[in-house]
């Protein structure tokens, strides 16, 4: 028995696929004819077959589906089984404008068009969500605990307040709910100090929970995070705590992770990737450092790299982050066409905070850090160990190592400065490794590397004095712009 059937007409069958992928993204059953209908076989019986086999049909809805659906048998299938709608056994969905008639007429549909593909999902998923129960159980009335609510922007779901609500939402009060009103979609993740989930918010959008062991969070630093005007960071949008836990609600990344884009043994991550991984996470840093934050766990799994939507390349340029925030310090020309986003920073720590408990994540946690004292130079080492990682496929080696360069003689990154680099993040003291918050404040200089960049052919690249920070920019924003910049010789013939 599989969950969903996909009953639709060949002209939508790029919105069906869509459909059964997102459903099966979502941990559905699905069996749709584009992927499960060998040729050969009888349309027919293996359509009925799937109607009956399955708990709902969804039936896709359009003027051509409309027009055929007296010669389809699998939508009277589907609703012979539940002439009232009770099982919701027939759920049709628009993807075009249409207007369904005779039988199809009662039951209510929604509609998939005209939205954003995020919207869309959600859309879908919040129309799957049959009953109004929600997924964890709920916590005992009487002996609630209300949640304490550090921080946030989004309105608390509270009775008092009546804040309009879908109707398939918790019947729970929300002060009793540890999950506070969010669904949950699936458990993403569970490690040994808690667990991630994804989960829908009341407004059907797709959003991370976290919740974490209150023992090992520092709320005060956690929650400085959430005003912070740092981009390409999945910051806390709030945070509130029941019982021995610490929640957050966290935008949903949704991207690949280095650690998965690294081939082991090899690395890969190399050129002009490698630099615009280096100087967008030395800028998400360089915002944590000036406010005294430690993010203590940056490593090759925390970082993700995720595609900018095309509506950021227009007109505007590139002046908005993974999230959608307006960018501020971004270059607006820079065309990088990924963003690369640092997660996980349930485990911040204020520089200052001498009572901080040691953390440790192997060798990405430098001397320092394991002996409880983490500073900004700590995240500037993990970055290193990161770089290095990304770059070659293999750990650093340790710091008790008598050796202090990390590197083999034939290991080769490129550009070659950027092993200098790595190998200055690397130092074992702490004073002596390049501080993000400096660097970011020089762009100057020219150097021409655009390795696997998808950038247009009016393009250069320019670099920091300290040949760190590498950008693209058009080169007539050069020509406006070349007090700015220093330029070699190549390019100054270019842009004058
Ligand atoms: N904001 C997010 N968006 C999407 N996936 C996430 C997000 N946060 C965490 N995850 C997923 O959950 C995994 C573990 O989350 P993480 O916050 O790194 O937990 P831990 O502190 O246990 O390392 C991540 O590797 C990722 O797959
Ligand atoms: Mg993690």
């Amino acid at each position: 028995m599989s969950n969903f059937f996909i009953s639709y007409n060949k002209a939508d069958r790029s919105w069906a696929e869509w459909i059964a992928w997102v459903l099966e993204e979502n941990e559905h059953s699905v069996v749709i004819q584009a992927w499960d209908f060998r040729p050969g076989r009888n349309f027919v019986i293996e359509t009925q077959n799937a109607s009956i086999n399955s708990e709902h049909t969804i039936a896709v809805l359009s003027p051509d589906y409309l027009a055929a659906m007296f010669t389809q048998p699998e939508w009277a299938e589907a609703f012979s089984g539940d002439p009232t709608g009770n099982m919701r056994k027939l759920l049709p969905v628009r993807v075009r404008e249409c207007k369904p008639a005779g039988l199809l007429a009662p039951i209510e549909y929604v509609d998939l068009f005209d939205l954003s593909e995020q919207e869309a999902e959600s859309t879908l998923l919040t129309a799957l969500l049959d009953r109004a129960k929600p997924s964890n159980r709920p916590t005992f009335p009487g002996g609630a605990v209300p949640p304490r609510v550090f921080a946030g922007r989004v309105p608390f779901p509270n009775s008092d307040i009546q804040s309009p609500q879908p109707h398939r939402f918790s019947p729970n009060p929300p002060h009793a709910d540890p999950m506070f009103g969010y669904s949950v979609i699936k458990t993403v993740y569970t490690g040994g100090y808690g667990r991630v989930m994804k989960c829908l918010r009341h407004d059907g959008s797709v959003c991370i929970v976290k919740a974490t062991d209150s023992q090992e969070v520092s709320i005060e630093a956690l929650s400085r995070l959430t005003d912070l005007p740092v981009t390409n960071i999945a910051k806390p949008l709030r945070i509130w705590s029941v019982g021995d836990y610490v929640y957050e609600e966290l935008p949903y990344v949704a991207g690949i992770r280095l650690s998965d884009m690294i081939f082991s043994g090899h690395g890969g991550l190399q050129g002009a990737l490698l630099e615009s991984f280096a100087v967008s996470t030395k800028r998400s840093l360089a915002g944590l450092h000036a406010q005294g934050i430690v993010h203590r766990d940056i490593h090759p799994d925390n970082v993700y790299a995720v595609f900018r939507s095309t509506n950021d390349k227009q007109d505007e340029g590139w002046t908005y982050d993974a999230f959608g925030s307006f960018d501020r310090d971004f270059n607006p020309t820079t065309p990088f066409e990924i963003a690369w986003v640092i997660v996980d920073c349930t485990f911040v720590t204020l520089d200052q905070d001498i009572q901080a408990k040691a953390y440790y994540h192997g060798r990405f946690t430098p001397p320092e850090q394991v002996f409880g004292h983490a500073e900004a130079a700590s995240d500037m080492y993990a970055l290193g160990a990161t770089m290095f990682y990304a770059a070659l496929g293999r750990y650093i080696p340790s710091y008790t190592e008598p050796s202090s360069c990390p590197f083999k003689r034939d290991d080769y990154v490129q550009p070659p400065y950027l092993q200098d680099y790595i190998e200055r993040l690397l130092s074992r003291s702490p004073a002596t490794r390049p501080k993000a918050v400096d660097e970011i404040k020089y762009t100057t200089a020219a150097v021409c590397y655009t390795g696997l960049l998808r950038a247009p052919h009016d393009n250069i690249v320019i670099c920091s004095t300290s040949e760190i920070q590498c950008e693209l920019v058009p080169i007539s924003y050069a020509r406006t712009h070349t007090k700015d910049y220093y330029l070699s010789d190549k390019w100054r013939s270019l842009v004058s």
